[in-house]
């Protein structure tokens, strides 16, 4: 994390991330999905290194008192070195900020590093969603976790 900074993600400076968060995913955003999710209600954060590159980004979104982790991503040759907590506690610091009572994401059942972290920072299993995900060839359940913030 030394050389490594927490930058905005803005209409101005969003390529690097949009691709990052191309090849993190088997199913990505589009880039007008993900350029509509960089203004308010949406908040979201990139980690630069010091060559400027995209390491991770996350995209936040609250409404009302509850906050939504909608993406979260590291690059994979920067995996397995605490970047995801980082990205994970930014997001929680700026929930607070922002006065969110709870937390929630989703996330694939066969996701297990993030599945790992989640509750390594706190998030709590609420339930099961069948069904939810698109597979190459069929569907894919997901989790629906949450956090309690702001006590
Ligand atoms: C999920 C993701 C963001 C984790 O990022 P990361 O920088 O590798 O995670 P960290 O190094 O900060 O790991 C923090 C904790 O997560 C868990 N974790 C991370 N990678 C793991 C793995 N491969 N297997 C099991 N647990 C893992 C561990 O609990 C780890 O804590 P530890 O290092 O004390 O064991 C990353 O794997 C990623 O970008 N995946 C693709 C995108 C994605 O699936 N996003 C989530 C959408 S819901």
């Amino acid at each position: 994390m030394n050389q490594l900074q927490f930058q905005e993600i803005q209409p101005e400076n969003y390529d690097a991330a949009f691709k990052l968060q191309t090849t993190c995913h088997a199913f990505p955003w589009s880039q007008a999905v993900f350029v509509d999710c960089l203004t308010p209600p949406y908040f979201a954060w990139q980690l630069v290194d010091e060559n400027d590159a995209v390491q991770g980004y996350y995209v936040g979104l609250l409404a009302a008192v509850e906050a939504t982790l909608m993406d979260i991503g590291v690059a994979q040759s920067s995996r397995g070195q605490g970047l995801g907590r980082e990205l994970v506690k930014h997001f929680l610091l700026e929930c607070n900020k922002r006065q969110a009572l709870d937390a929630w994401l989703e996330v694939r059942v066969s996701n297990k590093p993030a599945i790992a972290l989640y509750h390594d920072m706190g998030f709590e299993t609420i339930e099961t969603r069948k069904n939810y995900y698109p597979l190459a060839d069929g569907k894919e359940d997901a989790l629906i976790m949450k956090i309690e913030l702001g006590k």
